[in-house]
């Protein structure tokens, strides 16, 4: 056995679209770009959707376009990847860190008003839905119109999560809303991202600052000829490939199906470590649909006086490779050697939850044998 916590899955119709792209000539911005966003825009119910070369480069561009000044603070939660946070510092913005829900692993909104009282320099709330559970979004909603904030949803984990059964829930809380499609990520295009928002004007920037800072209006073109453009700023290459977006736009199609997988696995762990009094199996809010990019499950190994190390090796050895997701962002030597604020930060609902957390292996190909034989050795390891 050698079973890893995520895996893509790519069947042949994926496969067909993208050999289909490769006899056709376009490889880099064709017409399969624009297809993937009209695919994107219509299931997140967006205005705008820009796709992006991954995740890092969209939450880049989120913060970028708000256009704040040197210093201004951008509050997140710890739990979650490097990139939510090197995003901020790549816009000459500070990263602030607020304390997480015990139950849902997302930003707590008492917290983060805690933070806002404190610290007027807070213009942005970065929400990660951690695992696939939507941050609390009303009430973040309630705490911009408060403090006149900016809202964003790094989405990379949820997409087929819902909030009042509302797939589109993401942009219809935050002014920009940030996913990856990495191949570990609920559905991809090998690597990849998109930005989508409901407001024009952030819009038109992510798709000057997607490649280049290039401007090629139509009014110029007519005037000064078909190969005119002019760069009023500066920007990156970042722009997913046709290629890319032709397996997203196949990939979306099968979204629900892998997201519903991944819901009766995730139902499976609940099921039996729910039994195990030294476990905490994952909590859902009401109104919310859990799309379970990850299954986080939370044991007390210091009540069992084990490791957590030896566990994940004697796993190991068994075959099953686990995860943790996150070592709390405070704890990154980058951060704590850069920042002052960060250095002697301590977020004890994180830092707990950091002791207990392991992600199981979930992904749609992951068979019925393997999630029985996953959770048996744990038990048995207990045992
Ligand atoms: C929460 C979160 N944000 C951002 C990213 C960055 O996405 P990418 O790897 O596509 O750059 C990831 C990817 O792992 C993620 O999990």
């Amino acid at each position: 056995m050698n079973i890893n916590y995520g895996k893509h899955y790519i069947d042949d119709i994926d496969r067909e679209a993208a050999v289909k792209v490769l006899k056709s000539g376009w490889l880099t911005q064709g017409p399969n770009v624009n297809k993937f966003e009209l695919d994107l825009k219509k299931y997140f119910k967006s205005k705008y959707c820009v796709v992006v070369s991954n995740g890092t480069a969209a939450l880049h561009l989120a913060i970028k376009v708000l256009n704040l000044k040197v210093g201004t603070k951008v509050l997140t939660t710890p739990i979650t990847f490097i990139s939510t946070a090197s995003s901020i510092i790549m816009n000459h913005l500070t990263p602030e860190f607020a304390d997480i829900d015990k139950d849902t692993f997302t930003l707590d909104p008492n917290y983060v008003e805690y933070k806002l009282k404190k610290d007027k320099k807070i213009k942005v709330i970065v929400g990660v839905d951690y695992a696939g559970h939507p941050c609390d979004w009303e009430s973040f909603n309630f705490l911009k119109k408060k403090y006149n904030l900016f809202l964003i949803n790094d989405n990379c984990h949820a997409m087929g999560s819902e909030i009042k059964r509302n797939k589109g829930y993401a942009v219809k809380y935050a002014d920009i809303v940030t996913q990856s499609f990495h191949p570990v990520k609920n559905f991809t295009t090998c690597e990849g991202g998109s930005i989508l928002t409901n407001n024009k004007s952030f819009y038109k920037s992510f798709l000057q600052l997607r490649s280049h800072g290039i401007n090629k209006s139509k009014k110029n073109l007519k005037k000064y000829g078909p190969w005119f453009y002019e760069v009023k700023e500066i920007g990156y290459n970042y722009r997913l490939t046709d290629l890319q977006s032709v397996i997203g736009t196949s990939q979306l199609k099968k979204l629900d199906k892998f997201v519903a997988k991944r819901e009766r696995i995730a139902d499976f762990y609940s099921r039996i470590f729910g039994k195990c009094e030294f476990i905490d199996v994952l909590k859902i809010r009401k109104n919310i649909k859990h799309s379970f990019h990850l299954y986080p499950l939370l044991i007390n190994f210091k009540r069992k006086n084990i490791s957590k190390n030896l566990f994940f090796n004697k796993m190991k050895e068994k075959g099953i490779n686990l995860q943790v997701h996150y070592i709390p962002l405070h704890f990154q030597p980058f951060l704590r050697n850069n920042f002052s604020h960060i250095k002697n930060a301590k977020f004890p609902v994180a830092e707990d939850f950091y002791n207990r957390e392991v992600s199981l292996p979930i992904y749609f190909s992951l068979k019925n044998e393997e999630q029985k034989y996953v959770a048996k050795n744990i038990i048995n390891f207990f045992k």
